[in-house]
C-alpha cells in the first residue's frame, strides 16, 4: 500500500513538473559536499583524488580559525596570529543532460584570498582581491548527464603580512550555482534609483541588462514588476529585440502612489521582479529588493533621510564573527547587529573592504545606514604583501564590480574610496581620487563619495587648525581637493568644530573616531585619570598593565582617538556634524593595539569578541535610544577599604541616588555636558543599590551584590528554538554564579561542554583578547565570570541538550529546540 501511495505522488509530482511554467533561472546554493586541503598536507601541488588528506566540508570556511595562535605566523599578532598557507578544495557534480540549452554560472561571494577556479581541468581565471563576488561562467567546460563535473579552487594566503587585521583564509563567503536560460538578466544586472520621492508619490527608474547567447537575435517582453507584501504594485511591459551576443540594457521609468518609505525605524522594502518572456514562455524572473527614501547631507542640518534630521550613529567594524572566524553566518551578523541596535546605533561603516552581501541585506532590513567602503590601500602599501601589489591591474574591475553590486541596496548611502590612504598627501592621491571618482559616478550618482581621511593638522602639537598650506608638512591633497563629495576625518574631534569655516561648501562626516580601549569586566583605580595608550602610534608601548589588561572605564583611548565621551559630545553638539563611526563596535581579531603579543585580538570594542557588552555600550544606550536606562559599576568585590569609583549611565531621569548596605552615599546628577555620574567609595562588601529618579519618582533600580565562592553556572541562550538547517545558531551565554545567583566577577573557572541531540558546538569564546585556547574546543575558561558557546544546529529537528560541568560547580544544561515549522 505504502508504495502504491509514494508511486502516486511520485507520478503527480512528474506530471506537475512538466506543466509547471519555468520560473526561469534557478539559484542554488552550492556549499556543500566540498573537500579541502591545505596543500603543506598534500604531495605536489595537483591535488590528488581519494588522497586522505582531503576533509569533506561545507562552505562557508575558513581554515586559519582552526589552527594554532603562534607569535611566529607571518600574520603577526596585528593579523590575529592564525596561520596563513595555500588551500585547496574541489567538489564535483552533476549536470542534467536536458540543461544542455541552460547556461551555468558559479558565484563566489567572497575568498581570501588570490584565488583561482577550474572546472574539468579548464581554467577559469584568478581574483585576487579577497573581499569582492565574482562569477565565472561553467557553460562551455560542462558534461552533461551522467558524467561527474569536478570544480576546483586553489586560495593562496601564504604571503603575509598581508592585512592590517585578521583576514581569514578560504571560501568563506556563500557560494552558488545559477542556472539561467541563454537569454538572461545579468550578473548584478539592475540598478534601480527613485530620484523623485515625496509623501503622495515615488518614481522608480529601472535599468535592466540582458544578455542573449543565442546564436540569433530574440525578440523579448521585459515585464518590470513593483511588488510590495508580495503584492503587485504597478507594472510595465515593453517589447525588445536583442541581438545575438549582445547585451541590451534597457531604461525606464514607473510611478507609484502613496510610497511607503524606507527609514530606520521602518524599514520598508519593495521588490522589483523582472520577468523576460520569449514567446509567451518565462525565460527569467530576477528579483531586486528596494527602498524608497530621499536623503541629502546638507551644510547646516547635517543628514537629512526622508527631510528628517537623523544623527548617523554608527560603528565601523570588521568582518570576522570572533569564534567563527570569517566565515559568513547570517544569524550571526544579525545577532550582531541586534545588540547594536538594541545599543542605539543606526550606522555602519563597512571597514576597510566590500562586506558580505547578507550584511547588506540585513541592513536594508534591519534599517542602517551604510558607508560601504571599497579599500584600505590604493598604489602604495601599509603591509608588505597588500592589495597595493594589485592594484594597478585590479582596482578599475574591483571597484565596478563593488559598486554594481551594491548600488541597489538602500542601507548604502555613502561610498567609500578609501582609509587612510597613503597618497591623500599628494598629487598621486588627488589623481587617483579623480579616477576613483569617474567609475563610481558613471555607475551610481546617487551616493555621496567620501574617504576616511587623515586631518590636515598637527595632532602631535595639538594644533587643530586644518593646515591647506601646500608647503606644510600635513597639508592633505586629497582633503584640498574638492574630488570629494563629502569631508570625511578619522579622529581628531578637536578639528571638527572648525569644518564649516575650512570647508563651506562640502558637508562633514566624521568617518572614524575614538578608538576607546577596554577589557570587559577590568577596572583600574582610579577611573578619572585619563591614559592616552601607546604615547605615538610608531613609538612601541612600554607601560600598560602586565597581563595586557585595559580599565572598562571609559578613561584610556589612542592619542589619535579619544574617549567615548570626548567625541560624542562635540557630535552631538552641532547639526552640521552628520554623524560618527566609531571604532569599533566589536573586538575583532588582529590590532591588539596598544599592546602586542601575547594579545591577538583588539580592544577597541564598545562591544567584547563574544558579544557582551563592555560598561560603555550604556552610555551610548542611555544617549540614542529612548528606553530608561540605569548602569551601574564596577562589581563589588574589592579589597576592603580600597577607594573604588563607582560610575552610573542613566538617561529619562533628573538624578541617581547610591546606597551601600542601605546608607546612602549621596545623590547625584549629570551637570552641563556630563554624560555619566561618580561616587568615590572605600570598599565594604554587601549590596550597592542605585535608584533612579525622574521628578521624584523612581524610574530604576539597580543592585550589585558582593560575591561569594563559585557554586553554579547559569546558560542563557540568545535563541531556544532554532531552524533544522546544519546553519543556524544558538548563541548561549555561560555564568559563573555564587550560591546566591551573583556573578562571580573574577572567575576564570574552565568550563567544558558536552551535547546531545541535533546540534553541534562550532565555537567558544570568552572575550579575552590575550587568550590562545582555541575557538573550536569544547571547553573555555570564564574571563572575568563569563564565556560564550555557540551552537549550530543539524540538518534534522529534535531537542540540542547542551551541558556544562566544571569542578566544584554544580553541572548545568539547557534545551534548544531544532524546528523547522
Ligand atoms: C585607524 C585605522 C583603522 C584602525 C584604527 C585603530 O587609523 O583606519 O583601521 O587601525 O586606526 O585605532
Amino acid at each position: 500500500m505504502k508504495i502504491k501511495i509514494l508511486w502516486y505522488l511520485l507520478l503527480i509530482s512528474i506530471i506537475i513538473g512538466c506543466t509547471k511554467q519555468p520560473t526561469g533561472r534557478s539559484i542554488e546554493n552550492f556549499n556543500s559536499n566540498w573537500y579541502f586541503s591545505l596543500e603543506n598536507e598534500l604531495e605536489g601541488i595537483e591535488p590528488k583524488p581519494n588522497d586522505s588528506a582531503w576533509v569533506k566540508l561545507k562552505l562557508p570556511h575558513d581554515w586559519s580559525i582552526e589552527g594554532d595562535f603562534n607569535e611566529n605566523n607571518p600574520a603577526t599578532y596585528n593579523g590575529g596570529a592564525l596561520p596563513g598557507g595555500i588551500g585547496w578544495y574541489k567538489k564535483t557534480f552533476k549536470v542534467k543532460e536536458s540543461d544542455q540549452q541552460k547556461e551555468f554560472y558559479i558565484d563566489f561571494d567572497g575568498v581570501y584570498m588570490n584565488s583561482e577556479v577550474w572546472i574539468n581541468d579548464h581554467y577559469l581565471g584568478k581574483r585576487p582581491n579577497g573581499y569582492i563576488g565574482f562569477r565565472y561562467n561553467l557553460t562551455p567546460y560542462l558534461h552533461f548527464g551522467e558524467k561527474e563535473n569536478e570544480i576546483k579552487v586553489k586560495v593562496d594566503n601564504s604571503q603575509q603580512p598581508n592585512s592590517r587585521w585578521y583576514s581569514g583564509s578560504g571560501i568563506y563567503r556563500n557560494v552558488w550555482l545559477v542556472k539561467t536560460d541563454k537569454l538572461h538578466i545579468n550578473n548584478w544586472g539592475t540598478y534601480v534609483t527613485t530620484p523623485i520621492v515625496n509623501k503622495d508619490s515615488a518614481t522608480i527608474n529601472i535599468e535592466t541588462s540582458i544578455i542573449n547567447n543565442y546564436k540569433g537575435a530574440k525578440d523579448v517582453l521585459l515585464k518590470t514588476i513593483v511588488l510590495f507584501n508580495n503584492e503587485k504594485i504597478t507594472e510595465n511591459s515593453n517589447h525588445l529585440n536583442i541581438k545575438n551576443k549582445n547585451e541590451l540594457t534597457f531604461s525606464e521609468e514607473l510611478k507609484i502612489n502613496s510610497p511607503k518609505l524606507w527609514s530606520i525605524e521602518n524599514p520598508q522594502l519593495y521588490t522589483i521582479l523582472s520577468e523576460i518572456y520569449i514567446d509567451n514562455q518565462l525565460v527569467d524572473a530576477y528579483k531586486t529588493p528596494i527602498g524608497i527614501r530621499s536623503f541629502k547631507f546638507d551644510l547646516d542640518k547635517g543628514f537629512l533621510l526622508n527631510n528628517k534630521s537623523v544623527k548617523i550613529k554608527g560603528v565601523c567594524n570588521h568582518h570576522d564573527l570572533g569564534a567563527l572566524g570569517t566565515a559568513i553566518n547570517t544569524r550571526a551578523l544579525e545577532r550582531r547587529l541586534e545588540i547594536l541596535k538594541e545599543m542605539g546605533v543606526n550606522g555602519i561603516r563597512t571597514t576597510h573592504n566590500p562586506p558580505a552581501p547578507e550584511l547588506l541585506d540585513l541592513c536594508d532590513k534591519m534599517g542602517f545606514i551604510v558607508m560601504d567602503e571599497s579599500f584600505d590601500v590604493w598604489n602604495n602599501s601599509k603591509t608588505t604583501y597588500d592589495y597595493a601589489n594589485n592594484w594597478k591591474e585590479w582596482h578599475k574591475k574591483d571597484l565596478e564590480d563593488f559598486i554594481k553590486r551594491d548600488r541597489n541596496h538602500p542601507s548604502v548611502f555613502i561610498w567609500s574610496i578609501g582609509n587612510e590612504i597613503q597618497e591623500q598627501w599628494n598629487e598621486q592621491g588627488v589623481e587617483t581620487a579623480k579616477e576613483l571618482k569617474a567609475i563610481v559616478t558613471k555607475l551610481d550618482t546617487t551616493r555621496l563619495i567620501t574617504a576616511g581621511m587623515n586631518p590636515p593638522v598637527n595632532m602631535d602639537n595639538q594644533d587643530v587648525t586644518l593646515q591647506f598650506d601646500k608647503k606644510n608638512v600635513n597639508y592633505n591633497a586629497l582633503a584640498a581637493s574638492g574630488v570629494l563629495d563629502l569631508i570625511g576625518y578619522n579622529y581628531a574631534q578637536q578639528t571638527y568644530e572648525y569644518h564649516k569655516q575650512n570647508f563651506p561648501n562640502t558637508p562633514f562626516i566624521a568617518t572614524e573616531t575614538t578608538s576607546g580601549l577596554q577589557t570587559r569586566g577590568y577596572y583600574d583605580q582610579k577611573s578619572d585619570t585619563l591614559k592616552r595608550w601607546p604615547v605615538r602610534w610608531d613609538i612601541p608601548f612600554t607601560g600598560g598593565n602586565p597581563d595586557n589588561t585595559i580599565s572598562s572605564y571609559d578613561q584610556v583611548s589612542t592619542p589619535w582617538g579619544s574617549t567615548h565621551e570626548e567625541t560624542w559630545k562635540v557630535i552631538k553638539k552641532h547639526d552640521y556634524l552628520s554623524g560618527m563611526f566609531i571604532w569599533t563596535g566589536f573586538d575583532y581579531l588582529g590590532e591588539p593595539t596598544p599592546y602586542v603579543w601575547p594579545s591577538r585580538s583588539s580592544y577597541f570594542g564598545i562591544i567584547d569578541l563574544a558579544g557582551f557588552p563592555k560598561d560603555v555600550y550604556y552610555m551610548y544606550q542611555s544617549e540614542w535610544t529612548d528606553k530608561p536606562v540605569l548602569h551601574v559599576f564596577p562589581h563589588w568585590n574589592w579589597e576592603v577599604g580600597k577607594n573604588v569609583d563607582i560610575w552610573a549611565y542613566y538617561s529619562q531621569a533628573d538624578e541617581v541616588e547610591l546606597f551601600l548596605n542601605n546608607e546612602s552615599l549621596g545623590v547625584k546628577k549629570k551637570e552641563g555636558d556630563e554624560l555619566h555620574v561618580m561616587w568615590r567609595v572605600p570598599f565594604q562588601p554587601g549590596i550597592l543599590k542605585a535608584i533612579s529618579r525622574k521628578n521624584g519618582k523612581d524610574v530604576l533600580v539597580k543592585e550589585i551584590r558582593t560575591a561569594e565562592e563559585a557554586s553554579q553556572i547559569s546558560l542563557n541562550a540568545d535563541r531556544n528554538i532554532i531552524k533544522g538547517d546544519g546553519v543556524d545558531l544558538s548563541f548561549i551565554t555561560v555564568s559563573v554564579l555564587d550560591k546566591n545567583g551573583t556573578i562571580v566577577p573574577n572567575a576564570t573557572n574552565n568550563i567544558k561542554f558536552s551535547i546531545d541531540g541535533p546540534g553541534k558546538i562550532v565555537g567558544v569564546d570568552n572575550g579575552d583578547p590575550t587568550s590562545h585556547a582555541s575557538f573550536k574546543a569544547s571547553d573555555r575558561n570564564a574571563f572575568y565570570g563569563k564565556c560564550l558557546v555557540i551552537v549550530q544546529s543539524l540538518n534534522s529537528e529534535g531537542i540540542i541538550k547542551l551541558s556544562a560541568q566544571s569542578q566544584g560547580l554544580e553541572e548545568s544544561s539547557i534545551n534548544i529546540s531544532v524546528n523547522n515549522n
